[in-house]
């Protein structure tokens, strides 16, 4: 059995919460273009790239997907409505529980680090002020493939100077667990997405540096 050296944290829904602002955002574009989205729709885009979230509401709406130009217009849209409202957030957006999970592991001397497909994770960090608690971070912006791909995962495990085994991954969406085992981690899953984690939880302040460890233990 491995020694638990580092815990790699997804950003959205598990450290702050900005599922309402992807909403919002979407929804803005789907009316304009007169397609059907709701919160179901949104549920299921957790963890999903921008990309692919956008090819999965054309889906959703049994449309042919536009030209590249007007795809790629699309998604720009998406995404400045989505800076805009994500520039309101503060560290009061940062979930119960969150500082006082990363103050306790790195007291431990376990690294922490974010693994987000979020392209916007440098402005969200900054915003609320939770990257002063992460030794790393590996994002949309570094990352090829999409969870469930496990590279994000693996490349937040290399900046720690961590092996995977040595790691945990935490996630809220089906895609991010299967990207953590995909990796050969432990999962954590938070909420109902989370269900194929070796342990489950409703929320980041059901956990500890005890509950990590029995986890590799
Ligand atoms: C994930 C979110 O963290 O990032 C998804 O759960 C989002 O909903 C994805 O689509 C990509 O985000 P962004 O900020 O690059 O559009
Ligand atoms: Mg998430």
């Amino acid at each position: 059995m491995s020694e638990l050296k580092g815990v790699i944290f997804d950003l959205d829904g598990v450290l702050v919460v900005t599922d309402k602002f992807h909403y919002q955002a979407w929804k803005m574009l789907a009316d304009e273009l007169k397609m059907d989205f709701d919160e179901e729709i949104n549920h299921q885009l957790r963890g999903v790239s921008r990309e692919e979230s956008l090819k999965r509401i054309y889906r959703h709406n049994k449309r042919e997907l536009p030209s590249q130009e007007e795809f790629t217009a699309q998604m720009t849209k998406k995404n400045e409505k989505y800076k805009e409202l994500i520039g309101t957030m503060t560290s009061d957006d940062i979930l119960p529980g969150s500082i006082e999970l990363l103050t306790s592991l790195r007291k431990e001397g376990i690294k922490c680090s974010i693994a987000s497909a979020s392209k916007n994770t440098p402005h969200v960090l900054k915003n609320t002020d939770l990257d002063q608690y992460v030794d790393a971070v590996a994002d949309g912006n570094e990352v090829t493939h999409s969870k469930p791909h496990p590279e994000v995962f693996l490349l937040a495990a290399k900046k720690m100077g961590l092996p995977p085994e040595e790691c945990i991954g935490v996630e809220d969406a089906e895609s991010g667990v299967e990207a953590i085992h995909n990796a050969k981690m432990v999962a954590v899953g938070i909420g109902e997405q989370g269900k194929a984690a070796e342990l489950v939880v409703q929320s980041v302040k059901e956990l500890s540096v005890e509950r990590f460890r029995s986890l590799l233990g």
